[in-house]
């Protein structure tokens, strides 16, 4: 039996990371434009510290302004608020990213639905919600939009007469990749804790992506042969011998002997999403701008 390719998500992000470094230095030399991202945390979560400290790092490094507000977790709502409109106003300021999750009792959705539509760069306004879904330009969720790159890579731009099922369905992964999916010629099921039979749903999947956060879920007799598999799950399991492990929603260790292709967890799709938060910054610099936008 041939075992699949090992996706290599932390090479592709390397190299987004790269191609964004140049586009930023090519927009400061021609336009005088050097795009700005800033990041809002609440609070001292420490993974989401951890996330906050690498897009700090990652901005910087692709010459990119980084501006990172730090507020404690007993802020008001309607400070955030302020703040978010601070940001709304501030010209240095192409991007907004609020890390989620919020510590209770704050309320997540007034918070991303104050950010400017076209700073949101995370792609959780309604508006780019909607963008997406009728098929307009917009700003649009980072994780899916690197899971994109990765199937295109694999299968080309043009999905047509291929079937793709999503699991999860959340605002973050699952709505919008099964969005972009379609969008890109498949045949889009969703799948969520509700569906029957799931897996002779997913056996009928030429691309799986499992957005569910439960360990190991799909196991390899879940996978038709030749399948592309997008992992965008990370959850942390005790391990044999004390401490933790990452493992992705999909069993990977059974599904690579079924799949084409696949991603490992970590250094799967995990990676992708600062590069495409970086690259979705330099689109919402230029759109600001009125500067043509780069090609990815
Ligand atoms: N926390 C974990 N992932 C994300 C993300 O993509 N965006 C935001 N804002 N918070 C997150």
């Amino acid at each position: 039996m041939s075992e699949a390719a090992i996706i290599d998500g932390k090479a592709f992000a390397a190299n987004l990371r790269g191609k964004v470094a140049r586009q930023v230095a090519a927009l400061k030399a021609d336009h005088g434009l050097t795009p700005g991202l800033a990041v809002v945390l609440v609070g001292a979560d420490p993974a989401s510290e951890i996330y906050v400290r690498n897009k700090h790092t990652q901005t910087t490094e692709a010459g990119m302004n980084s501006f990172e507000f730090k507020r404690p977790a007993d802020i008001t709502q309607d400070a955030l608020l302020g703040l978010v409109r601070e940001l709304n106003a501030d010209s240095r300021v192409h991007g907004i990213l609020v890390q989620l999750p919020l510590p209770k009792p704050l309320v997540e959705q007034p918070v991303t639905q104050a950010i400017d539509p076209d700073k949101d760069v995370d792609g959780l306004h309604v508006i780019n919600a909607g963008r997406l879904a009728s098929g307009l330009p917009g700003l649009f969720p980072c994780t899916p939009s690197g899971c994109m790159m990765l199937i295109e890579d694999q299968l080309g731009a043009d999905l047509s007469g291929k079937r793709a099922i999503v699991l999860g369905r959340s605002n973050l992964v699952g709505k919008p990749i099964a969005q972009m999916l379609l969008r890109a010629n498949a045949t889009v099921t969703m799948a969520h804790s509700r569906t029957d039979d799931l897996p002779a749903e997913c056996r009928r999947a030429d691309i799986v992506v499992a957005a569910v956060g439960k360990p190991d879920m799909v196991r390899g007799g879940w996978i038709k042969h030749g399948a592309v598999v997008i992992d965008v799950g990370i959850n942390r399991i005790p391990k044999d011998g004390g401490g933790t492990r990452v493992v992705g929603d999909v069993c990977f260790a059974e599904a690579k002997d079924r799949a084409a292709a696949i991603t490992p967890v970590p250094g799967g799709v995990g990676p992708m999403t600062i590069a495409t938060l970086l690259h979705n910054t330099v689109i919402a610099a230029c759109r600001q701008a009125g500067v043509e936008e780069p090609k990815v």
